[in-house]
């Protein structure tokens, strides 16, 4: 007999995201230094982070790649921006938009049945409308409605271009009315957290500007756009304005090379501005999750000695950690939290150096 569930059988038993504040890893991440391998690397690494965080002057910049918080890890991010762990995040839409704010609007992710992971039923989860990433499943109408509620805010905004930084703020506000759940976008909005997704086309915002341009140049008026030149400037004058960062990455891609760049970006602008080279700071730590093989010469799995050689990461305070981060960022977040250094710490609220900024038309 064929297994022909139901939508709503399928759609049952959601993922829940593990909080940080109730387990203590202190201990295990302690007693994994005197061990070897990716243990004695994440122990490190969690150090280095505790490090960034005691070190008052460092804007902290959160990267984030993957599929981190249909995963279970956005409460995790949440607490890391409400308790000063994070000055400024760069991420790939995905994460913010299609995982984040679709939660924050009360939809879930659902764990899919061990048997959907062999790829052998996703002709039946298309029939259903369901959507899978690996072992965890989301209902597709609700995504269009995500996709259509990032619609609704273009169409509230005037002709322009306009930074994400700008739109996920935007998006902030409107959660500040319409959240059904705490959210990284809600809580970066109200700490004074920017958030900058270099390819912002490339998610559920994408699919809602699109709608946006059509319905706007069918109509004979102007839509909005995306600048993600502008976001990179605006990344920037963070360095320019905090000379001492340190890069918390999770996976590679986009955003661990947009968050590296500032520091080649900063040496332009400081050159144009004074004519000759002053070498900015590089990012003073760095530490990066990553499953990537080296072996590929792409940027996701480069070493952070590698970005050394660019004059973009620091070696003294460096670490990579060959792991998933559904296993590595609790453990490395949980000791820093746990170790409380960021209680020392103010908000540095990054988002008011670009009050005035708005949009650029
Ligand atoms: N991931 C999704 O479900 C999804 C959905 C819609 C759109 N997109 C878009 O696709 C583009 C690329 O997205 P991406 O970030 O998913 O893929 P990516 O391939 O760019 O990820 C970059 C690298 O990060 C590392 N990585 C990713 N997840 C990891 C994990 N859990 N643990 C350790 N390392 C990990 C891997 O080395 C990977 O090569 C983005 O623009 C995004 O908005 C992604």
């Amino acid at each position: 007999m064929t297994w022909q569930p139901t939508k709503q059988e399928l759609l049952q038993k959601t993922i829940e995201h593990i909080d940080m504040k109730d387990h203590n890893v202190v201990p295990v991440v302690e007693a994994m230094q005197h061990m070897a391998f990716s243990a004695r690397d994440l122990s490190r690494a969690a150090d280095i982070y505790d490090r960034m965080l005691r070190d008052t002057e460092c804007g902290v910049i959160l990267c984030l790649a993957g599929s981190l918080i249909s995963a279970g890890l956005k409460q995790v991010i949440i607490d890391m921006v409400r308790n000063k762990m994070v000055d400024a995040i760069v991420s790939t839409g995905a994460n913010m938009v299609d995982q984040d704010f679709f939660e924050a609007l009360g939809f879930k992710h659902y764990v899919a049945e061990e048997r959907l992971k062999s790829g052998m039923d996703d002709s039946m989860l298309r029939d259903h409308g369901i959507d899978r990433i690996y072992d965890t499943l989301i209902d597709e109408e609700e995504l269009r409605v995500c996709d259509e509620t990032t619609r609704k805010i273009a169409d509230g905004l005037p002709p322009g271009a306009y930074t994400s930084r700008y739109f996920l703020n935007k998006m902030g506000e409107y959660l500040e009315t319409n959240a059904k759940t705490d959210s990284i976008i809600g809580a970066a909005y109200q700490c004074g957290v920017p958030i900058f997704c270099p390819a912002f086309s490339d998610c559920s915002a994408g699919l809602g500007i699109v709608a946006h341009i059509h319905e706007r140049l069918r109509t004979g008026r102007q839509p909005i756009s995306f600048d993600s030149a502008m976001d990179f400037y605006e990344l920037t004058q963070i360095k320019m304005n905090n000379p001492v960062t340190g890069l918390f990455m999770i996976g590679g891609g986009v955003p661990k090379n947009y968050a590296q760049d500032i520091v080649v970006a900063a040496d332009i602008l400081l050159q144009e501005e004074h004519g000759a080279h002053e070498y900015p700071a590089m990012h003073k730590y760095a530490v990066q999750i990553t499953i990537a093989d080296v072996r590929d010469g792409a940027l996701s799995s480069s070493t952070l000695k590698e970005a050394s050689s660019w004059g973009k990461v620091d070696t003294t305070f460096e670490q990579m950690v060959f792991s998933e981060a559904t296993l590595a960022l609790p453990l490395i977040a949980g000791y820093a939290y746990h170790k409380r250094g960021w209680e020392g710490r103010k908000f540095k609220r990054f988002a008011d150096l670009f009050v005035e900024a708005g949009e650029i038309v």
